[in-house]
């Protein structure tokens, strides 16, 4: 893990590796359009079968749940998730095809499942009727009916991984909840009082998402009877990986655009300070961050607080010193692949990285 208070050093925008294949990474990092169907393509089959695994395992009793599990079965996202457990599981296996066994997909299934549900919930805490450029469960099915089908997702996954018997598998993936639910309650708990510090939202970041992204990593790691070593580097590969992501997130909730599917500048209206904002507030004198603040409580109803927030995050640099901040952990994440030999899968988590870098939704 990394120690939580460490802000790496601001890296040069491309992750570096050590062994041959450097130079093709470097290429790929550098590339404007990454396309996540070229990093599927190594697991094409593998991904192909978790589909099949949890359209089999993942059913309702009842009309009602039925439909409501259907939809948020549809309404999944990039599946990066499952993407990084297959890959892990390819890039660690010793026996060939290990990958494409029953392990790999449980695990899939269950870090994915633990992500559905959580969003159905996030949705529910920030009152957001929108994901993904759909209707959320809560705005089709209000609140607390959305409440109740995370838990039923959860409740499913938890249900599907025990009867399979794979207990380690079970354990090392479950355990990552309580720290989604840390992460949540953390978060609230600063909104509330417009404290974060850079810390403080480096914990969070962690807690709520870099934590089940890493576990995805090493669940694949594991699936395939990976070395405890090996398990935990994937972790520590996710976990950086996971912090790029949701800085990205949060870079972009900066960016009114369509191609989010969510409400842009949500964070400032949900009394958030994230590190664009971070990084502007940092480099001020106390006066000018209380000024800030006081803009920041009054975001939910004053358009023009809004603005100006959002205008001064862009002209005095927070989005570039984030965007910083997001590529230095995509540059440990690449640099820990180096202990890989060269191959299809280790060249696709490189890419993913650059993705995760370039994303816009
Ligand atoms: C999205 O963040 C939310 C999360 C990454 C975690 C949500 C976790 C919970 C609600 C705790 C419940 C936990 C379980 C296991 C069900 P965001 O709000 O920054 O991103 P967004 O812009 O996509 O909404
Ligand atoms: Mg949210």
């Amino acid at each position: 893990m990394f120690a939580s208070a460490a802000v790496p050093k601001a890296a040069p925008a491309g992750p570096v590796l050590r062994r041959p294949d450097r130079d093709r990474s470097r290429e790929i990092m550098e590339e404007k359009m990454t396309t996540l169907d070229r990093i599927r393509k190594p697991v094409e089959a593998e991904l192909k079968a978790f589909e099949e695994f949890v359209g089999r395992q993942f059913t309702a009793e009842g009309e009602l749940l039925s439909e409501m599990l259907r939809q948020a079965l549809l309404a999944r996202g990039k599946g990066i998730r499952p993407l990084l457990v297959m890959l892990a599981a390819a890039m660690n296996e010793s026996v060939p095809g290990a990958s494409l066994g029953r392990r790999p997909c449980l695990a899939a299934m269950m870090v994915e499942m633990i992500h559905v549900a959580s969003l159905i919930h996030d949705d529910v805490i920030d009152g957001s009727d929108m994901r993904r450029g759909k209707p959320s469960a809560n705005a089709l099915w209000q609140s607390h009916k959305a409440v109740i089908l995370g838990d039923y997702i959860l409740a499913r996954n938890m249900n599907i991984g025990l009867q399979s018997g794979q207990y380690d598998l079970v354990t090392h993936i479950c355990g990552s909840m309580s720290a989604l639910c840390e992460g949540e309650i953390l978060q609230s708990d600063h909104a509330a009082r417009f404290d974060t510090t850079r810390k403080d939202y480096l914990d969070i970041i962690r807690k709520k998402t870099a934590s089940l992204i890493g576990i995805s990593a090493s669940a694949g790691a594991l699936a395939v009877g990976a070395s405890r070593d090996r398990v935990a580097l994937m972790r520590r590969f996710g976990e950086a990986v996971g912090m790029a992501f949701q800085i990205q997130d949060d870079i972009l909730d900066y960016t009114a655009s369509d191609s989010t599917g969510k409400p842009a500048f949500a964070d400032l209206r949900e009394g958030k300070i994230t590190l664009p904002l971070l990084c502007v507030l940092e480099r001020m004198d106390e006066g000018r961050r209380a000024e800030i603040v006081d803009r920041l409580r009054r975001c939910g109803e004053d358009a023009g607080a809004m603005e100006y927030l959002q205008r001064i995050v862009a002209n005095e640099g927070g989005i570039s010193a984030a965007t910083g901040v997001m590529r230095s952990y995509l540059s440990q994440a690449v640099e820990l692949l180096s202990e890989y030999d060269a191959s299809d899968c280790r060249a696709a988590l490189v890419e993913l990285c650059a993705y995760v870098g370039e994303r816009d939704r």
